[in-house]
């Protein structure tokens, strides 16, 4: 786990920066980053000039904190996360989180586009995350424990916040938004799965499936963070339709459903 140190030194430099506590994190996934667009007052500060954090070694992967005002509330979003199949550790993955936590950071809206299981989703819906499946074999706590964050074995049995599932719902039902429910099984990626192993992930529980998201959440949970996971259905998953899998229909499908996914975190943001 990240060495306190180095999240305090990456804390205190972004504090420096800021006149406000933010006390919502938004982790935006692949073709949401434009949630970011809509902060007002915003300080942005790229990645790789945050002291301690991790540097980009992929192109195309480079992002940036943007902290600032969402529906009268502070903020901190992370437009670009770090994925494990790009050779970071879960510890590096996971970096952002303990550093929200030490800014005084009490909610963390993780979102991601993952492919559908479930055969009752269709590309372009909306998922509330409500548990999820690490199948990483992997975990950002193997390693010493520091206490000061959170206990040895932190219980999971409520990973995704349920007093923050209920606003999701209610918003949703509010602005006339369809959101589907499931279980999001995390796979390190970077290859999409195999038809095989989509058949397997459905008969183990999973509705959904990605590369990211369950390191965050852990290491969110861990110090006591309130979590709310949410997945854009951006493909079915392989096997179910007879297409293959591309990068470019998962953005395709985030530019389409933009507007509802916007509308939907910032409405929850609203009541949070
Ligand atoms: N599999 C894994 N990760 C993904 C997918 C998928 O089908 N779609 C978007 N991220």
């Amino acid at each position: 786990m990240g060495d306190l140190k180095q999240i305090q030194t990456a804390a205190g430099y972004i504090q420096g920066k800021l006149s406000t506590k933010p006390h919502i994190g938004l982790i935006l996934g692949s073709g949401l980053g434009i949630l970011a667009d809509e902060i007002e007052n915003a300080v942005t500060l790229p990645y790789g000039e945050i002291p301690e954090f991790p540097v980009s070694t992929v192109e195309g992967h480079a992002g940036q904190l943007v902290i600032g005002e969402l529906e009268g509330k502070q903020v901190i979003a992370m437009q670009g996360r770090f994925h494990y199949y790009e050779g970071y550790s879960l510890e590096k993955v996971t970096f952002p989180v303990r550093v929200m936590k030490e800014l005084g950071v009490e909610s963390v809206i993780v979102t991601n586009a993952a492919g559908g299981i479930n055969t009752s989703f269709e590309a372009g819906d909306l998922m509330l995350i409500t548990d999820h499946i690490n199948n990483l074999n992997d975990n950002p706590l193997i390693g010493p424990n520091d206490s000061s964050f959170g206990v040895r074995f932190p219980d999971m049995s409520e990973a995704y916040t349920l007093s923050l599932q209920e606003i999701a719902r209610s918003t949703a039902s509010s602005l006339g938004i369809t959101l589907k429910e499931g279980v999001y099984v995390a796979n390190s990626g970077p290859s999409y799965e195999t038809p095989a192993e989509i058949r397997m992930l459905r008969t183990l529980g999973g509705d959904a499936v990605g590369m990211s998201t369950v390191p965050e959440v852990i290491v969110a949970r861990h110090s006591g963070m309130k979590v709310l996971g949410l997945s854009c259905i951006s493909n079915m998953a392989a096997g179910i339709l007879d297409q293959p899998l591309t990068h470019d229909e998962v953005m395709e499908t985030t530019e389409r459903v933009k507007a509802n996914f916007l509308g939907l975190v910032k409405g929850i943001v609203k009541s949070v």
